[in-house]
């Protein structure tokens, strides 16, 4: 990592994050339409969604299509999933070749039973030997930064943090994100940023921390009591990819306002078409789906939009009508029943 001309600058085998807000790997939320929203807004660095080695390796195009990227998110991360550091090696390998690609990030915090039961994700957490034979593995396959996101162990009882992230380095990962929950608490419960501090203490490589940050002044006040390089902001950016401008608007001590009515949705309906241009692409492969890309965009943006207007006058109205949305122009149109609501949020009740 060196030093830029701002302080918040930095920089991994030569590619630049500058700022230190960056976009959690989400998986259902942070498809290409939304990492490129939230980059346009400021990111410093976003993550696709989790994609298995495996799936990689056989060449499933619907794996590779989780991979879908643009030169305007960049840079991004390919955050892989798997249990076997030769055939992490060789997909890594695989991504770089194929190229748009920034960092190889290694999954060893996801809780997912299924994920787990394989070894992989936060199941290596519980086998750390193995996280450190795949850091070694995909270090040596690629050029590209290599980091890992993971937690502050599997539960309280067990290995370590410490421990683990400096063999993790040691084993040649370029940076570190430590979402600050065990495993055993999944997404709830606080965030223990102490941890964190205490990691960055103990290592050389940037620490990137996780876990709880909500507004812009949470953020700021993590980066700099914890000493982390970066904050890594998860379930706060739903529906709320300005978080990033105003995140950094903060740090430099300046005002940020909140988007408009009419911004908001028209970042709503860009999303909206992104999704929809990616199903079209699934069409190639989802031969038996059960709707037609648009509605099936348009059903699966159902999720994104809740979290777009939480708070909004005429919002229960809108859930209410969610079952029946079919195309983009139902989307339209509950935007337009709570521009007719006053297109602004609930007064809070003293
Ligand atoms: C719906 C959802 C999906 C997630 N998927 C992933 C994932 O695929 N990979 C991963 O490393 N973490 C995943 N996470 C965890 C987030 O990256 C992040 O570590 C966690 O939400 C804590 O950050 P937050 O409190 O800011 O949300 C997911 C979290 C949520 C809520």
């Amino acid at each position: 990592m060196s030093a830029m001309s701002e302080p918040w600058l930095w920089e991994l085998r030569g590619i630049r994050i500058e700022s230190p807000f960056v976009l959690a790997p989400m998986a259902g939320y942070t498809h290409l339409p939304f990492r490129r929203l939230a980059r346009r807004f400021g990111a410093g660095l976003v993550y696709t969604e989790l994609t298995s080695v495996d799936g990689l390796a056989r060449n499933s195009e619907p794996t590779w299509h989780m991979l879908a990227t643009s030169p305007d998110e960049r840079p991004v991360a390919a955050h892989l999933y798997g249990h076997d550091p030769e055939a992490f090696a060789r997909a890594a390998a695989m991504v770089e070749a194929r190229g748009g690609f920034d960092l190889i990030d290694i999954n060893a915090g996801c809780p997912v039973p299924k994920v787990v039961s394989r070894g992989a994700g936060a199941g290596l957490l519980k086998a750390p030997e193995r996280l450190y034979a795949i850091v070694r593995a995909v270090r040596g396959a690629v050029s590209l930064p290599v980091t890992v996101k993971t937690r502050i162990g599997a539960s309280e009882r067990s290995a370590p943090i410490l421990e683990i992230a400096r063999a993790v380095e040691e084993a040649g990962a370029d940076a570190l994100a430590l979402h600050a929950r065990y495993t055993s608490a999944r997404h709830s419960g606080p965030a223990d940023w102490d941890r964190i501090a205490e990691v960055k203490r103990a290592l050389r490589i940037p620490v990137i921390g996780n876990g709880g940050v909500r507004t812009p002044a949470e953020a700021v006040a993590r980066l700099r009591e914890s000493g982390a390089d970066a904050v890594m902001i998860g379930r706060g950016a739903l529906g709320n990819p300005w978080l990033f401008a105003q995140c950094a608007a903060a740090l430099r001590g300046g005002e940020w306002r909140l988007p408009t009515f009419e911004e908001r949705c028209a970042v709503v309906m860009e999303h909206l078409a992104g999704i929809a241009e990616l199903a079209r692409e699934e069409v190639a492969f989802r031969r038996r789906s059960r709707f037609e890309p648009e509605t099936a965009a348009a059903r699966r943006f159902r999720g994104h939009l809740i979290h777009y207007f939480v708070g909004f006058r005429g919002v229960t109205e809108m859930k209410r009508r969610l079952n029946d949305v079919r195309s983009i122009a139902d989307i339209a149109a509950l935007l337009e029943g709570l521009r007719a609501a006053g297109g602004r949020r609930e007064e809070r009740k003293a």
